[in-house]
């Protein structure tokens, strides 16, 4: 039987991370976890109940008693903050445009690495965000660092919020972009960073099949040999 193992996806905003981890999961059978999602429902949970997204010692009291969980959908990943289906809240502006700030914490990444190490013991599992390949699963058998220029991951979101019908502004979109990019991997803690042994793809202009396919070729070497 074929091994189940763990795949590490890292990479900056909108390089396609979420986009491919879930078509890989579905593919291998795996489940998909998105870090980002539990850095952003944290970060909701702060906006709505006023706390200062740099008061880090309130967050982490916050945090304590919050429960945040991942469940598959049909349209994709369901979020639930404290039983809450905040899959739609965490992706507006407000959090997109401060969960960076929330995310620079030590005590705040250490809670949040603990859960997701929780969740990927015994392997199976496809997880994308900043640091798995470098901090939170620095064993996994197939890391990946997906990268793409910044005025392609503006038109990507751009296009996202077109085809959901809302406003877009592709000038603010990329300044918004390169500034959480210097953010992530400015931090002291845990930046955004490939990790030594990943393998780099730079999406720019490649189809998600065409990534698909890359880390499906990578992730077979694993489970065979
Ligand atoms: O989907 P998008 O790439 O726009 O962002 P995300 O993956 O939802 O992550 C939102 C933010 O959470 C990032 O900009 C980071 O500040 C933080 N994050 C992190 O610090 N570490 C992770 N493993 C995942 C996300
Ligand atoms: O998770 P991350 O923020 O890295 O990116 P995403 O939410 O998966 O968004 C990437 C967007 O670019 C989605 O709308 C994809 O359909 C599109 N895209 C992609 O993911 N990969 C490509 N190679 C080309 C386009």
């Amino acid at each position: 039987m074929d091994k189940k193992i763990s795949i590490a996806i890292d990479g900056p905003a909108a390089a396609g991370k979420s986009t491919v981890a879930k078509i890989v999961a579905e593919q291998l059978g795996y489940i998909y976890i998105d870090t980002g999602a539990m850095y952003r429902a944290l970060t909701l949970k702060a906006i709505n109940n006023e706390i200062s997204l740099e008061d880090e010692a309130a967050l982490v009291d916050m945090l304590s008693s919050t429960t945040i969980e991942l469940f598959p959908g049909e349209k994709g990943q369901k979020i639930f903050l404290d039983s809450v289906d905040v899959t739609e809240d965490i992706r507006r502006s407000n959090v997109t445009n401060s969960v960076s700030i929330a995310a620079k914490h030590k005590e705040v990444r250490e809670e949040m690495v603990r859960r997701q190490q929780g969740f990927a013991t015994g392997g199976g599992v496809v997880m994308d965000g900043r640091d798995i390949g470098t901090h939170v699963i620095p064993t996994a058998e197939v890391k990946v660092f997906l990268l793409a220029s910044v005025e392609e991951r503006a038109v990507r979101r751009h296009n996202e919020n077109l085809n959901k019908g809302f406003e877009s502004d592709l000038e603010q979109l990329k300044s918004e972009i390169a500034a959480r990019d210097k953010l992530d991997s400015e931090r002291e803690v845990a930046p955004l960073k490939k990790a030594d042994d990943a393998i780099e793809i730079d999406t720019t202009s490649l189809s998600i099949e065409d990534v698909v396919g890359e880390i499906m070729g990578l992730t077979e070497d694993k489970i065979t040999n």
